[in-house]
């Protein structure tokens, strides 16, 4: 099969022919139909000193990815062939103490799907049936590729009651842009995303913000001022990584106001502490995605309406994989999609969405369709039953 393999110490990817893997124990073997490119694969491919540090070679890069299971290891009951599927990309110890309490994304001994094991970007791809999350309501397959980024998102816009709240949302990257849809779509009052990038703020004022502000330009303070706006956000989402973004943020929090933190600092840096204490402003780390609380509010959130379209903005072959690489690192773009699935079009594609949120995220474009979207279930609810006891 066809894979990106980092083959060597340096920069750069290769597209080459390497053998399918085969699923082992307890696992599930899928044809990938999508994938995303993820900061981490720009990483990887640039080959910076994190990446150095980090990888063994060779191997497959990529943990973004839509698919459909083609092959299950025996045992496995609760996934079927033909199914579409997102994966979650960390794959957890199973017997630390978060694991055997439930507490999965709080696991110290996390493996990472495209970092310490082979991963997506290619033809097939092996995960453990219970980092498999099936589509049972119709999902675009280019949506469900991006589960495991708009699960940063939903993860951190839902770490903190958002209902009639102010939330400033600094950076507006794929991740921010999410974030900006589901604060909307939940029912924040004011969201302000902040970001350098007209592009990306122009994409972010396609979404519904309230406010879509460059911080190159004009002030969160003056932001809040025009949107009338006196004692400041309620709520704060840092999506940029930028140590000016994060004080920003603290800078114009309400007293007792919350910062959920996504953003990963490159290196550390000093806020202003004396505002943290005496403003009672309260900073929670994220990583991840909860497994799979936050997947079941992903797929209820689609159900519901929640419309991603406008954040996918570009969309390769994977033979041009350079090129989606240099579009996804010009930082101008939403989503960079790579499709794996050589424009064959299933026979049986089901297409009519039974809901009308549904509707909103299927796509328009003539791409192809696994062969069998599992829909027996129609309440969502199930579906996160039965991956929860996955
Ligand atoms: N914690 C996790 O599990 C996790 C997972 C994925 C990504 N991340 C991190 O989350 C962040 C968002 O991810 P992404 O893929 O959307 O990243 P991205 O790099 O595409 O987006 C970050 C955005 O922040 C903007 N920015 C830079 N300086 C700014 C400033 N002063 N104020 C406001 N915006 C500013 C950039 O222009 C860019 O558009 C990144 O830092 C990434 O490393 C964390
Ligand atoms: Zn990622
Ligand atoms: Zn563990």
């Amino acid at each position: 099969m066809k894979a990106l393999v980092k083959e060597r110490p340096e920069a750069g990817l290769r597209l080459v022919d390497v053998p399918e893997p085969t699923p082992g124990p307890g696992e599930v073997l899928i044809r990938v139909l999508r994938t995303g490119i993820c900061g981490t694969d720009l990483h990887i491919r640039k080959f910076d000193d994190w990446a150095r540090h980090t990888l063994k070679l060779p191997l497959i890069v990529g943990h973004e990815f839509s698919g459909e299971v083609v092959e299950v290891a025996p045992g496995v009951d609760n996934i079927a062939v033909g199914d579409l599927v997102s994966g979650e990309g960390h794959i957890v110890c199973g017997t630390c103490r978060n694991c055997m309490a439930g507490r999965r994304h709080l696991c110290r001994n996390t493996v990472g799907l495209g970092v310490h094991r082979d991963g997506a970007f290619a033809e097939y791809v092996t995960l453990p049936a219970s980092n498999v999350w099936v589509h049972r309501t119709p999902v675009d397959p280019d949506v469900a590729a991006i589960f495991d980024p708009f699960g940063n998102a939903v993860h951190t816009a839902l770490s903190f009651p958002l209902v009639g709240e102010d939330v400033l949302i600094t950076g507006a990257g794929p991740i921010g842009l999410m974030a900006a849809a589901v604060a909307t779509h939940v029912g924040a009052r004011n969201v302000v995303i902040t970001d350098v990038s007209d592009e990306r703020l122009d994409l972010a004022a396609k979404l519904g913000v309230t406010l879509a502000l460059n911080v190159r330009r004009g002030t969160v303070a003056e932001g809040m001022r025009r949107l009338g706006m006196r004692e400041g956000f309620d709520v704060g989402l840092e999506m940029s990584g930028s140590p000016q973004a994060m004080r920003d943020m603290i800078a114009n929090m309400t007293h007792g106001g919350k910062i959920a933190m996504l953003g990963l600092p490159a290196e550390e840096f000093a806020i202003d502490w004396a505002t943290v204490v005496t403003s009672m402003i309260t900073i929670k780390g994220i990583y991840g995605r909860e497994m799979f609380e936050t997947w079941y509010n992903m797929s209820v959130l689609l159900e519901k309406g929640l419309d991603l379209s406008p954040v996918i903005t570009d969309r390769f072959s994977y033979q041009d994989f350079d090129a989606a690489f240099d579009t996804a690192a010009s930082g101008r773009t939403g989503k960079v999609i790579l499709d794996w699935s050589g424009g064959a079009r299933p026979e049986r594609a089901r297409t009519e969405p039974t809901k009308a949120g549904a509707a909103a995220t299927m796509s328009t474009r003539g791409g192809a369709r696994p062969e069998r979207a599992r829909t027996e279930p129609t309440q969502a609810g199930a579906a996160a039953d039965t991956n929860r006891s996955a």
